[in-house]
C-alpha cells in the first residue's frame, strides 16, 4: 500500500510535501520519510510513526526545492525508522519513495549483495536503489526504466539523485499514480486529494509509463522509450471535502454526510414517473445487460457486505443466480463463467489490488465486468467495461461508511434498471420502490437527529471483551458489517452471524451479559429472528436490538433497543447501517481509539 509524492518547484518543498503526505495519510500511517535535493545532496529524514512525529523532527529551514516523500504501510519489514522510505543505494545519491511490492526482490537482492552492494533494510524497495546505481550511465531516467526492466511485481515510485538534481523520474505498474501540472512547479502523487490543494490540472499515468518531471516540463514515455501524449483532466471535488469541517473526526462527518452522498448517487438517476432507472453511462451495453443470465459479485471488506446486500436484492428482482465472491478468492473458483455473465466489481477506492486483479480475471473468463466506484479515474474505472460511480465525496476515515449506503445504494438501482429493461417487474412495482428509494436520505436524517440513545448503549459494549451481532436475510449482510465496524475501530472482538445459524456453534460463545446485537426490522425474517433472540436471552445475553420506530413490542424481549425509522424491508440496511456505524464510532471514541486511523490497517490496500 502506502502513498508516495513528488514536488519539483521554485520554493520549498518540505511543507508541501508534507502537507501531500498527511492527505495520503489514508494508505498508511506506520512509517514516513521525506528525501530533498537542494542541489548539491540529498537530505533524507524519516521515522516510525505517523506524518505529525515525521514533521515534529523535520528541519522546518530546509529551503530544497525538489524532494520526495512516503507513508507506509508495512508489508516487508516491520516500521521502523529504517524500514521506512525513503531508501538509498549504498553511495546516498539515489533515493526511492515506492508503493506496491517488488515480488523478485530476494533474487534481485541476492545479485546485487555478491556484486558488492550493502543493505540497511529489511525492503523489498531498496533494491530499485540499489539497481538505479547499478544501471547508472549518466542519465536518471535510462537507469530507472533499466531498473525497472528488471523487476516483478508492483510498484509507484519515485526516484531523485543528487547526479541529476533538477529531475524527478516517476513511474507506475499496478498502483496509483497521477501526476499535478502547476505554474513552475510540478507535482506528483498516489491520489488526486493529495495535491489538489496545489493545481488541479491532473495526468493520469498508465501502466509501463515513465515520467520525467521537471520545474517547467512533464515527459511520459513507455518502459520501451516510445513517447505518450496524455490528456490533462480538471479535477473537480473541493479542497475542503478533504477537511473535518468541524467533526471531531472524519468517520462522524461522513456518517452524517450519508443524506448527502445518497441524493447525489440517485441524482438524475431515478425516473420516479416512469417507474424507471436511467443510467446513462450503460446505453451502449443496454443489449448484452438485456441478457445477461447470470451475475458474480467481486469486493472486499464493506464493499464486499454490500455484495451481499446486492446479491439478496439482485436475485429477487432478476430472477438470476447471483454470486458474491471475495476478490482474493475469485481465482481460485474452478466455476468458470457462461456466455452472459456479469462481474460486478465493488470498490470504493477503485484501486484495491486483490478487486482488480479478480476483475482482470473475470475478463480474461469472458465475463462483461461492471465496476461500482466512487472514485473517478480510479484504475478500476480505467480497466472495467463499463462503470457506476457513488457519488459520495471523497472518504477519509479508514471504515467506510456513506460509500457503504451508497453501493447498497447503487446495487438497488441497478436491479431495477435491468429488471425493467428484461421487463420482469411493471412500472407500478418499481415506482413504488423509487419512492421508497428517495425517502431514504431523509429518513437517515432524523436517524442523525436522535443519536444520542446509540452513544450511551455503545458504553454498554465497551464493558465487554467481546460482541455479536445477528441478523437474518437483508440483515445478515448488516450483521457482518456492523461487526467489522465494531472490531476495526474500537478493537472490541466482535464477530457476525445469520441469526439462524447460531444454534450450529456461535450459541456456545454466549455467556452472561454478553452483548448481542439483533438486527430485526420488521418484514419476512422478524419473527424467525425474534425466535432466535429468546435463545440467547435464555443464556443470559445482553441483547441490544436495531428496530423500527413503530415496533412497540421488541423491548419485552430485549435489553435494549436502536430504533430506526419506519421504511420499506428493503432498505432497512441502509438505516440499520447507519445506525451499527455510529454505535462503533462511540464505542471506539469512548474507548480512546484512533478513529479515523486504526491500527494496522489502511483505507486503500494496493497490494495483494
Ligand atoms: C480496506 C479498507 C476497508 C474497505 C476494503 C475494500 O480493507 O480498510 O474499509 O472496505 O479495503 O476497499 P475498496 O476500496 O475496494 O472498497
Amino acid at each position: 500500500m502506502c502513498g508516495i509524492v513528488g514536488c519539483i518547484g521554485n520554493r520549498s518543498v518540505t511543507p508541501i510535501i508534507v502537507e501531500s503526505l498527511k492527505r495520503l495519510e489514508y494508505r498508511g500511517y506506520d512509517s514516513a520519510g521525506i528525501a530533498t535535493l537542494n542541489g548539491a545532496e540529498i537530505d533524507i529524514t524519516k521515522t516510525a510513526g505517523k506524518i505529525s512525529d515525521l514533521e515534529n523532527i523535520l528541519s522546518l529551514t530546509n529551503d530544497a526545492c525538489v524532494g520526495i516523500g512516503h507513508t507506509r504501510w508495512a508489508t516487508h519489514g516491520i516500521p521502523s525508522s529504517t524500514n521506512a522510505h525513503p531508501h538509498t543505494d549504498c553511495s546516498g545519491s539515489f533515493a526511492v519513495v515506492h508503493n506496491g511490492i517488488i515480488e523478485n526482490f530476494q533474487a534481485l537482492k541476492d545479485e546485487l549483495t555478491s556484486k558488492g552492494h550493502i543493505f540497511s533494510s529489511d525492503t523489498d524497495t531498496e533494491v530499485l536503489a540499489h539497481l538505479c546505481e547499478d544501471c547508472y550511465n549518466g542519465d536518471l531516467e535510462h537507469a530507472v526504466r533499466e531498473a525497472l526492466l528488471r523487476v516483478e511485481g508492483s510498484y509507484a515510485i519515485a526516484v531523485i539523485s543528487d547526479n541529476e538534481p533538477e529531475v524527478i523520474i516517476a513511474a507506475r505498474k499496478d498502483s496509483p499514480l497521477i501526476v499535478g501540472l502547476g505554474d513552475g512547479e510540478n507535482f506528483l502523487a498516489s491520489d488526486i486529494p493529495a495535491i489538489r490543494k496545489y493545481t488541479n490540472k491532473i495526468i493520469y499515468i498508465d501502466d509501463g509509463e515513465i515520467v520525467r518531471l521537471t520545474r517547467d516540463n512533464v515527459t511520459i514515455s513507455t518502459l520501451q522509450g516510445v513517447n505518450v501524449e496524455k490528456t490533462v483532466t480538471i479535477a473537480d471535488g473541493s479542497i475542503q471535502d478533504a477537511e473535518r469541517g468541524g467533526y471531531e473526526h472524519f468517520m462522524l462527518k461522513e456518517i452524517h454526510e450519508q443524506p448527502k452522498a445518497l441524493r447525489e448517487t440517485m441524482e438524475d438517476r431515478l425516473c420516479e414517473l416512469e417507474g424507471s432507472i436511467d443510467f446513462k453511462e450503460l446505453r451502449l451495453l443496454e443489449d448484452e445487460i438485456k441478457n445477461i443470465e447470470s451475475i458474480t459479485i467481486i469486493a472486499c471488506g464493506t464493499s464486499y457486505h454490500a455484495g451481499i446486500l446486492g446479491k439478496y436484492a439482485l436475485e429477487d428482482l432478476l430472477r438470476i443466480p447471483v454470486k458474491v465472491e471475495y476478490s482474493s478468492e475469485f481465482r481460485y473458483n474452478n466455476f468458470l463463467s457462461g456466455k452472459r455473465s456479469l462481474a460486478i466489481c465493488i470498490s470504493q477506492s477503485g484501486e484495491t489490488a486483490d478487486t482488480l486483479a479478480a476483475m482482470n480475471e473475470a475478463k480474461s473468463q469472458g465475463y462483461l465486468t461492471l465496476a461500482i466506484t466512487n472514485v473517478v479515474g480510479s484504475t478500476i474505472t480505467r480497466k472495467a467495461d463499463e462503470i457506476l460511480l457513488t457519488k459520495s465525496g471523497i472518504e477519509i476515515g479508514v471504515a467506510a461508511t456513506k460509500t457503504f449506503t451508497a453501493q447498497i445504494l447503487t446495487l438497488y438501482m441497478f436491479g431495477v434498471y435491468v429488471a425493467r429493461l428484461k421487463k420482469l417487474i411493471d412500472v407500478e412495482t418499481s415506482r413504488n420502490i423509487i419512492t421508497s428509494m428517495k425517502a431514504v436520505p431523509g429518513l437517515i436524517e432524523s436517524l442523525l437527529d436522535n443519536i444520542s440513545n446509540i452513544e450511551k448503549t455503545s458504553s454498554r459494549i465497551c464493558e465487554a471483551d467481546c460482541c455479536y451481532f445477528i441478523g437474518r436475510g437483508l440483515s445478515y449482510p448488516i450483521a457482518l458489517e456492523g461487526a467489522l465496524k465494531m472490531k476495526e475501530i474500537s478493537y472490541i472482538k466482535a464477530e457476525g452471524f445469520p441469526a439462524g445459524e447460531l444454534k450450529h456453534g456461535p450459541l456456545a460463545l454466549i455467556t452472561a451479559d454478553t452483548p448481542v446485537i439483533a438486527i430485526v426490522p420488521k418484514g419476512k425474517t422478524y419473527y424467525k429472528t425474534l425466535g432466535n433472540i429468546k435463545e440467547v436471552k435464555a443464556r443470559n445475553a445482553f441483547v441490544i436490538a436495531i428496530a423500527n420506530a413503530s415496533d412497540d413490542e421488541i423491548v419485552k424481549y430485549v435489553d435494549s433497543v436502536i430504533k430506526i425509522p419506519d421504511v420499506d424491508e428493503l432498505f432497512s440496511p441502509m438505516l440499520a447501517a447507519v445506525a451499527l456505524q455510529l454505535l462503533a464510532y462511540y464505542a471506539a471514541k469512548y474507548l480512546g481509539a484512533e478513529i479515523d486511523q486504526p491500527r494496522n490497517l489502511a483505507k486503500s490496500v494496493t497490494v495483494e
